[in-house]
């Protein structure tokens, strides 16, 4: 079944759901890979999800809502995630988070509004070693600053134009 309206295309999520539906256990790696295919975790996927594996709505909602890892709402396509915690923030985090909250049009914790890029700050990733640190798509970058930081954010705009004019 497609719910093609609001662009989401259910039956992607058909092999997953056949692959555990012997396995009544096993709704976090059900959303895990959802959210693998959609990028994140939009209502109508939860509620075919609950539908089909004879789920609560309310109880999808309460996994996803507990675990950090699941997102409710559509995110860019470049996740930048700065350190802000204790080791990150003496070396000049603020510096990096406020030059890209510049750079985006955006607040940490937003996303573009053309999908592009979301903005995360988190608070240590273990690579304290390396403070400042950034992690752009999982890549990690350490010692940045807002000049490596700009040199990091063309190279990712002209992969996003280089990718548009592809898709042109
Ligand atoms: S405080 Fe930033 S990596 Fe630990």
């Amino acid at each position: 079944m497609s719910n093609s309206e609001n662009g989401i295309d259910l039956s992607k999520l058909e092999p997953v759901l056949r692959k555990y539906e012997q396995d009544p256990g096993a709704l976090i790696p059900v959303l895990q890979e959802a959210q693998q295919i959609y990028g994140y975790l939009p209502r109508p996927v939860l509620e075919e999800i609950a539908r089909r594996r004879r789920v609560p709505l309310n109880q999808v909602y309460g996994v996803v809502t507990f675990y950090s890892q699941f997102y409710l709402e559509r995110r860019g396509r470049n996740i930048i995630r700065c350190c802000d915690g204790t080791a990150c923030h003496v070396r000049g985090a603020a510096k990096i988070i406020n030059f890209l909250e510049n750079e985006l049009g955006i607040q940490a914790g937003q996303t573009t509004p053309d999908y592009e890029f979301t903005l995360e700050v988190v608070y240590c990733l273990g690579s304290c070693a390396l403070a400042p640190v950034v992690v752009v798509n999982d890549r990690i970058l350490g010692q940045m600053n807002p000049e490596k930081m700009a040199a990091v954010l063309e190279k990712l705009r002209s992969a996003v134009a280089a990718s548009s004019e592809q898709n042109a």
